[in-house]
């Protein structure tokens, strides 16, 4: 069982990292089922309120709980009167105040999640808060790990590209030292934070460095919404001196797993060919997004369905 909210992976243990793996796996087996039914959420509502665009996240929350038979509803800021200027804070009021038990949320900023969770009596899920984290991703890529690697322990784990920007490698980067294996991250030296060595990383900037020898492979989107202002010369410089490719991913070990959050920039941070080969594991891990989130869902109203049953 989780607390109230799961904000970041941060905040787990490797206990709670594990529990949620395994009955993540025990829902990929739903999923992956033609019936596709549970009713583990049965008299909950559920609402996604994404203030930035998304289609994996939103989409899989959305099916996962679905598929558990929850009421479910969609906001999006866009849509919504957070255009007429209502604060985050009113509007998780206003959900909160039609009986919502779990809200999912996407924010521009960081932070903004836990905020929202020390005001509202709902559930809170993270669904990525600026450059803080996201950790229903990290639990995702780690589903994918674990079913091709067995686990974590000695993994060598390489991680490229806009560290700067990305909530992902942050909760990829907590998730994967808290299972015990080894995290290296590359990248050019303005996408790398100043002070990430504090957190027991070995930092390149050279690829072939990084992927030598690893074991899984995350490229990271390049998140240009979020540069203020050029970080690096051109895309194209970018892809040749950064991207993965053929060479690249064969200094890595021959069973290499290649992984990307999505949505990759096909030929920015991958070339098509290491994207659609058969170490690349992407469209598994949209796959084990809905698993995920369904066994967050359970575990994060266990409290909730106890106490009315
Ligand atoms: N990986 C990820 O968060 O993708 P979306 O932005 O499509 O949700």
């Amino acid at each position: 069982m989780l607390g109230k909210d799961l904000l970041g992976i941060k905040q787990l243990t490797a206990e709670e990292i594990s529990g949620i793996l395994d009955l993540a796996g025990e829902m990929k087996k739903v999923v992956l089922s033609e019936d596709k039914k549970l009713d583990t959420l049965k008299g909950l509502s559920v609402v996604t309120l994404f203030y930035e665009n998304s289609t994996r996240t939103r989409l899989s929350f959305e099916l996962a709980s679905k598929y558990m038979s929850s009421s479910s509803a969609n906001i999006t800021a866009s849509g919504s009167s957070v255009q007429k200027g209502e604060s985050l804070l009113d509007t998780g009021h206003t959900i909160d105040r039609m009986g919502t038990d779990v809200i999912i949320m996407r924010h521009q900023c960081s932070g903004a999640a836990a905020f929202l969770a020390k005001n509202v009596k709902a559930s809170v899920i993270n669904a990525g808060d600026g450059m803080n984290e996201h950790p229903t991703q990290a639990l995702l890529d780690a589903l994918t790990i674990k079913e091709h690697k067995g686990g974590f322990k000695g993994l060598k784990a390489a991680i490229i590209g806009d560290v700067l920007h990305s909530r992902v490698a942050r909760s990829n980067l907590y998730l994967l030292q808290k299972m015990g294996a080894e995290v290296c991250l590359a990248g050019p030296a303005t996408l790398m934070p100043k002070d990430i060595e504090r957190f027991g990383v070995k930092t390149y900037n050279n690829v072939d460095k990084a992927v030598e020898g690893a074991d899984v492979i995350i490229n990271l989107r390049i998140q240009l919404e979020r540069q203020k202002s050029a970080l690096f010369p051109t895309v194209r410089e970018y892809s040749s001196v950064f991207g993965l490719n053929e060479r690249r991913l064969a200094l890595a070990a021959p069973d290499a797993l290649v992984m990307h959050p999505g949505p990759v920039n096909r030929g920015v941070e991958m070339n098509s060919a290491v994207i659609d080969c058969g170490q690349s594991f992407i469209d598994e891990q949209v796959t084990n997004g809905v698993s995920v989130r369904m066994a967050v869902l359970d575990l994060l109203t266990r409290g909730k369905r106890n106490a009315v049953n």
